[in-house]
């Protein structure tokens, strides 16, 4: 039997890395994404069945190049995972037009993008899309007018990919991560951040990659073949919840 294949953006680190050893994990091979070359050369060299492409996503060259490099080395795409993200956390008064397009280049352009890329591979598969939200997309907040808001349109994306291309047996899925110790997280979040989750978080915690990972590989599985449409967050309870949640909890 024909190897199943994955493509995952932003694979060098964080959530895409731990994404990209789940596959493996499970028997696929993996087209691993990312603009930082160095990174990815040194994460992919020391796994087999990956594939390196050093692109970046918010390029439409570099996503028709990304579709015609994994066909050339699987053969096949089964599932593309859209996690590659950037987060520039300010004010509104301090989100000028380059800070504005750098964010939505990358967590919405990128999405569209190479989603738009691989729609024929995915058919020929019945294949899925696994795109990378956030909570900030679900709840607004301080600090993320492009964040967020890009975020939010993934969301979106997800729905109208979803309703589009359920006829042809592609399921496209969001997942919303709540808070992870990433860089990219750990570069936006303050220690008062990071307690200010803490406390609003049912679960009191920050999620781990893994965690993120087995629920974008579920959702990219055979196991979720009936889901599509959905925006999943994987967040320890944190959209679930409303305010004042601290005062609430008895007493540990
Ligand atoms: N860590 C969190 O707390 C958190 C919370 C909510 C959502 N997310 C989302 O999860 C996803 C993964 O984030 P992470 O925390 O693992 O971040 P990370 O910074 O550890 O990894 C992101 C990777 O994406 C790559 N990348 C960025 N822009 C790219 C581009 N244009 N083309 C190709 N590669 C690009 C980076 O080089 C990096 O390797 C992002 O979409 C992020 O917005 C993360």
């Amino acid at each position: 039997m024909t190897q199943n294949c994955a493509i995952v953006t932003g694979a060098a680190r964080g959530i895409g890395l731990a994404t990209t050893d789940l596959f493996l994990e499970m028997g696929w091979q993996v087209a691993m994404v990312d603009r930082d070359s160095d990174e990815l050369t040194a994460v992919a060299e020391s796994r087999s069945t990956v594939l390196a492409l050093p692109l970046d996503v918010s390029d439409p060259q570099a996503a028709a190049q990304m579709v015609r490099e994994t066909r050339a080395w699987a053969g096949r795409i089964d599932a593309l995972i859209n996690n590659a993200g950037v987060a520039e956390f300010g004010p509104i008064a301090d989100c000028n037009f380059e800070m504005w397009r750098r964010v939505m280049a990358t967590n919405l352009d990128g999405v569209f993008l190479c989603s738009q890329a691989c729609a024929n591979a995915l058919k020929a598969t019945r294949g899925a899309i696994v795109n990378i939200g956030s909570i900030s997309g679900l709840r607004a907040s301080t600090l993320r007018v492009a964040y967020g808001t890009s975020k939010a349109a993934v969301i979106h994306l997800t729905k109208q990919y979803a309703a589009e291309l359920g006829e042809y047996g592609i399921r496209v899925n969001a997942v919303c991560p709540g808070p992870v110790r990433t860089k990219l997280a750990m570069a936006v979040h303050t220690q008062d951040i990071i307690d200010a989750y803490h406390d609003a978080i049912p679960l009191n915690r920050y999620g781990t990659e893994r965690e993120l990972a087995e629920v974008i590989c579920f959702l990219a599985s055979d196991k979720a073949s009936y889901v599509t449409g959905q925006v999943l967050a994987a967040d320890g309870g944190f959209d679930s919840t409303g305010v004042g949640l601290p005062a609430l909890r008895s007493p540990r």
